[in-house]
Formats: structure tokens, sequence, C-alpha cells
């Protein structure tokens, strides 16, 4: 299976400019990796590559796998004042002017994107600074703002489909495979009648034991969508076991009590055929359906089913996010980890991002998944991001 970097190569040839700037947040990915990992007193701010910021907390699905709004999704127990909390498009201007010197991509996500009231001036903003933006979205709210997103150059859109239409929307809620269609679709169009390679127009799928049987009919109806490239992701899980392992780490070593991991522990990864799905992705890749097909990680196909029965074996280690990467949520607190946010470095409303990241809290995180084997957190088995910009182990 294709790599992550080959990514960028499809980028270039599809938009030079988007391209050049990815390009430039893989570097420091790489650089994060190659060279000794110091923590205090270094600047580490210079080597911010990749820049997460969800601007709502808000989501309108309750998709089943969902660490956020799902079956044991950690928001579900937010108070509802509080996951309203937003910054106001001023406090996230002045945090854009701070990361512009750095051109880091800017990943905006959510909960739901599109339910913050000023994503489009935010976005705009973003993109006028010279900013790769890159928005991932559950898709059911963008049509109507397809003719600006288009306008506004957008670098790429990532909208989340996980299967063909009935099985989509027992996993996604009902009726939302047809609004992301007609979503796609105005943005393709859009971008026909604009003669605009903006933006990059992408799918990601999250393959569970809910869904990987029929993923095969939604590559077959994705030939129509006019999409530039597709992302299987494989999926962030966990067990009882790891749980605990890392909620004792985490209060020993960062005094720190932890619940975002358990929502991960879903369960949706369990009687997954490893051949049987690898033998379903080798087909969608080797299918033509006039787009790239990626899988994040990309794994070696004999271990398609250790990666989903044998959740305790690493598959990547070295995790290299708090060395060139780092999240704003919905209230300006910053932690290192996307999914995981247990551990917060800061608060932009109450210091510089760059005191923020260089920060002692910062240092001590950084600390702490330096000293433990392999360079990662015993719970980081199946994370996301270490799925991404891990090190790959060999054999995997
Ligand atoms: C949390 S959502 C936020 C953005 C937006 N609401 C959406 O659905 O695209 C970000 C991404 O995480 C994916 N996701 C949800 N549950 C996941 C899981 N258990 N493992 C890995 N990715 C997951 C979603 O499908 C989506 O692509
Ligand atoms: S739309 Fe996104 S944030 Fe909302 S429940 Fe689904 S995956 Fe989670």
């Amino acid at each position: 299976m294709k790599g992550n970097t080959s990514v960028v190569p499809v980028l270039f040839r599809m938009n030079a400019g988007v391209g050049v700037k990815v390009a430039r947040t893989f570097y420091q990915i790489a650089k994060a990796h190659l060279f000794p990992k110091r923590n205090f007193g270094c600047n580490h701010f210079k080597n911010l590559g990749l820049v997460y910021i969800k601007p709502t907390g808000e989501c309108n699905q309750r998709c089943v796998m969902c660490g956020q709004y799902g079956e044991k999704g950690i928001m579900k127990n937010c108070a509802p004042e509080e996951r309203k909390k937003t910054l106001s498009l001023e406090t996230w201007k002045k945090f854009v002017d701070q990361i512009v010197p750095q051109k880091p991509t800017v990943y905006v996500w959510g909960g739901e994107p599109f339910l913050y009231p000023d994503l489009m001036p935010l976005c705009k903003y973003m993109i006028q600074k010279g900013l790769v933006v890159s928005v991932n979205t559950n898709g059911t709210l963008m049509e109507k703002h397809a003719e600006q997103i288009v306008r506004d150059k957008w670098s790429s859109l990532f909208v989340s489909l996980d299967a063909f239409r009935d099985v989509n929307d027992q996993l996604r809620g009902k009726g939302s495979y047809d609004k992301v269609i007609a979503g796609i679709k105005a943005i393709s169009a859009e971008k026909k009648r604009q003669k605009s390679r903006y933006p990059v127009l992408g799918i990601v799928t999250v393959v569970t034991n809910k869904n990987y049987m029929d993923l095969a009919n939604l590559a077959e109806a994705s030939r129509e969508y006019g999409i530039n490239l597709h992302i299987y992701n494989l999926g962030t899980y966990t067990n009882d076991n790891i749980v605990a392992t890392q909620k004792r780490f985490m209060k020993e070593k960062l005094d720190t009590e932890i619940d975002c991991l358990e929502s991960y522990n879903t369960g949706y990864n369990q009687g997954i055929d490893g051949e049987k799905l690898y033998k379903i992705l080798r087909d969608i890749q080797e299918n033509n359906y006039g787009h790239p097909i990626l899988t994040v990680p990309t794994l070696n196909p004999e271990k398609t089913h250790t990666y989903y029965a044998e959740l305790e074996t690493p598959v990547r280690n070295h995790c290299a996010v708090p060395w060139c990467q780092a999240n704003v949520n919905y209230n300006g607190d910053v932690h290192f980890c996307a999914d995981y946010t247990d551990y917060i470095i800061g608060n932009i409303n109450e210091q510089s991002f760059k005191d923020i990241v260089n920060g002692d809290r910062a240092n001590r995180f950084r600390k702490a998944i330096q000293e433990c084997d392999g360079g990662m957190f015993p719970g980081c088995l199946r994370c996301y991001q270490n799925m991404l910009f891990g090190r790959k182990i060999k054999g995997f």
C-alpha cells in the first residue's frame, strides 16, 4: 500500500501551490524524527509544521464510533454550556497572526466546523495570510457554501463518508449520505464553473467492523463524485487493559486524570477478518476509480489482522507530534494530542502560542514521552496521529 508522503506528488500534480506548502509540513515532521529531541530551553515553536484548530466542540451528528459524540464519546458528558463555548473571530485572527511566520498547515476540524458561525471569514483570513488550510467536515452543511469555498481557495476539504448510502446512514445518521453527496457535487461543479483547482477534495472513511464489507460499494460510487483523493483511516481503537495502563501512567508521570482514551474502547475493531479486509483494500487500490487511494496507516498486508485483533502490538512508535504539531481546542486550550485532550499545555486566551509550545508543561510532556519504551505512551498504540506521524516498526 502507498505511504503517506505519496500524497505530496499527487498534490503537486493536482495543485502545485498546495503541494509545495504541504511538502514543508512533511519536512518539519521528518526533521522531528531525524534530529535528537531536545526539550527545555529549545525553541520548538519554529518547528511547527501542523496546527489543528477546533473552532467548535459542537456537532450535528452522532456517528457511532466517534470518540467525541459516538456511543462512548467524551463530549456527550460535557455540559451544554461548556461545549457551546467558542472563541471569537478576532481571537482566532490574533492566533493566526502568531503562527503565520512559521507557515504551518492548519487543519480545521471539530465537532463539526461548519457549526462555527464565522468559519467562512476565518478560513478566508488564513488563506489570505498564505497558510494551507485543510478542513475536515461531516459534509452535511457545506452545500450552501460551495461557491465561496471555491472562490476563497480553501486548500483542501476532507469529507467524512463511511460507506454507501444505507450502511453510511446507519453509522452517521439518516439522510446524511445524500446531504454529503449534494455538498461534494456542489463543490465539484463550482470548481468546474470557476475553473479552479481549489480545494483539493477528498473523502475520509473510517474502517470498522460495521462497514468494512461495504467499502467496495462506496469505492464504486465514488467514481461519480469528482473527488481528488480517498483516504481509508483504519481507525482508532483501544481496550480495557490499554486504558488502565495509560491511566496509571498519566497519573504517575504527568499527574493527570484521563477520560478521553476510554471513548475509543468501542469494540468496533472486533471480528474484522484482516485477510478479507486486505483483499478489499487491495482491489480498491488496483481499480481505477479516477483518484488516488491511501490508507492510514499503510500496513504490511499480513499485518492487517494484527492491527484489529491485537491492539497491544505496536505498529508505529516514536511519536513525532509534540515536536512539530499542536492542537487548539474550541475554548482556547492547547494540547498536543488531537483526540486525547486531557493534558493541557496552556490556553491561547492567557499566553502567547509560542510561550505555550515552549513552556514547562509542554516540555514535561515531551520528556515523559521520550522516556517511554519506543518513544510512545502505552495508550497510543492505535492513535490516528501516531499512525500518521509515528515511525514505522520493521515488519509492519
Ligand atoms: C471527529 S471528526 C470531526 C470532523 C467532522 N465532524 C467529521 O466528521 O469529519 C474527525 C474525523 O475523525 C473520524 N473518526 C470518527 N471516529 C473515529 C474513530 N473511532 N477512529 C478514527 N477516526 C474516527 C471522522 O470520521 C472524521 O473523519
Ligand atoms: S460528525 Fe464528526 S464529530 Fe460529529 S459525531 Fe460524526 S465523527 Fe464525530
